[in-house]
């Protein structure tokens, strides 16, 4: 008779102690949930020249989208596969079980609510895993499109395929220019081969809630991280159905450091990265291209701001782990959260307007609401 009371105070502690170490991404600010795949393909027409053993080449990709209301049937995503997350953990130095902690806004294997999807390919920064830009990722889809974020095979910390084998990054200790370009060259190909396979009925079809008939891609844009970034540039390039896209952060590489890129593109740099100091930019901006185009800088950004990592580090709490200088160089100053609120409000207003026809006004200049973005 006494256990019970007991029992039910074990079970409120529990709950609290969940409460109190458990973590969310930030609430998604779109109508619809998100559900998320894991969407696997080999390229049979290349051979993988970082793999040992050279097979063709894999590409391992989430899907985000909306979903239905049956979302309440599947469990939360995972933010990241635990060997991945100890792979990061072990990077920086977090307690065991820090990633664990992370809850996402996403439901894994949901339905797509519609076979018709705007899609957004997103390429990662270099060596770094495509679940580190779930938050906008999620906000994306939450707002109706379909972001396919692909893992860079052997550049990506650790990819784990569904078929259990992994592959782990061999990227070279101090990686020179003329194998950083290896890679680039492989991830733009990556990202036209992507858009290919979301393109074919007999591939898509197994993507939850899709049925025979497959997907049908309405318009299809690009978002990427550093390397990421300007891989989207190229692949733009050398896709025509890539209609716009966005570099957050990354200096140009290939062909469109100088060419003409004829499509919509926007350079989102930190801060004092921009195309007075990186060549670059110049180069792409001074290009006689008739492609609209604007460059945009985020005051108080650095360089990994641009991922999940300026989200985390505020609401894990790590900030007391590291020097003030760490987290500065890392993340910046401007504020994680706040940092991911002004790059979804971007993000979204330039696939509206690429992807939906949207003719909004955040392009036009300076807006009130966000004055840590100027126009260069
Ligand atoms: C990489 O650079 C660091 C720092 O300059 C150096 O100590 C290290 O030996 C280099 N590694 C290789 C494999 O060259
Ligand atoms: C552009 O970058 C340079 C060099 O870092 C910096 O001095 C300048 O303030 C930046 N411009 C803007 C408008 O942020």
């Amino acid at each position: 008779m006494i256990l019970e009371p007991l029992l039910n105070l074990f079970h409120l502690s529990l709950h609290f102690l969940h409460y109190i170490t458990g973590v969310s991404l930030p609430a998604t600010t779109g109508p619809n949930k998100v559900g998320t795949y894991d969407f696997f393909i080999t390229d049979t027409t290349r051979n993988d020249v970082f793999a040992p053993t050279h097979e063709y080449r894999r590409i391992l990709m989430t899907l985000y989208y909306p979903t239905t209301p049956t979302y309440t049937d599947f469990q939360h995503s995972e933010y990241m596969t635990a060997v991945v997350a100890a792979y990061y953990e072990s990077s920086y130095d977090l307690p065991g079980g820090t990633i664990k902690r992370i809850t996402t806004n996403s439901y894994y294997g949901a339905p797509l609510k519609s076979r018709n999807v705007k899609l957004i390919l997103l390429s990662t920064g270099f060596g770094m895993s495509r679940y580190v830009y779930a938050t906008l990722a999620e906000d994306l889809a939450s707002h109706g499109y379909m972001v396919a974020a692909l893992d860079a095979t052997y550049d990506s910390p650790v990819v784990e395929f569904p078929d259990g084998k992994v592959a782990v990054a061999n990227i070279p200790e101090n990686t020179t220019m003329e194998e950083g370009t290896r890679y680039y060259d492989e991830r733009v190909k990556d990202a036209v081969f992507a858009v290919k396979s979301l393109s074919t009925a007999s591939l898509t079809s197994v993507i939850p809630g899709v049925g025979a008939k497959g997907l049908k891609v309405e318009g299809v844009g690009m978002l990427g991280h550093s390397l990421g970034g300007a891989a989207a540039a190229d692949a733009m390039a050398a896709e025509d159905s890539i209609l716009g896209g966005v570099n957050l952060d990354g200096s140009l590489s290939g062909s469109t450091a100088t060419n003409d890129l004829e499509k919509p593109f926007i350079l989102l740099g930190g801060e004092g990265h921009n195309r007075t100091n990186d060549e670059t930019w110049k180069g792409f901006w001074d290009s006689p291209s008739k492609g609209w185009r604007r460059e945009l800088s985020l005051k108080g950004a650095a360089h990994l701001t641009f991922s999940d990592y300026a989200p985390l580090i505020e609401v894990l709490g790590l900030k007391h782990l590291f020097p003030e200088e760490t987290i500065e160089e890392l993340v910046g100053t401007i504020g994680g959260l706040r940092a991911m609120t002004i790059q979804r409000v971007y993000l979204r207003a330039f696939f509206d307007k690429v992807l939906a026809n949207c003719k909004g006004k955040l392009f036009d200049e300076a807006a009130p609401a966000y004055p840590e973005i100027s126009f260069i």
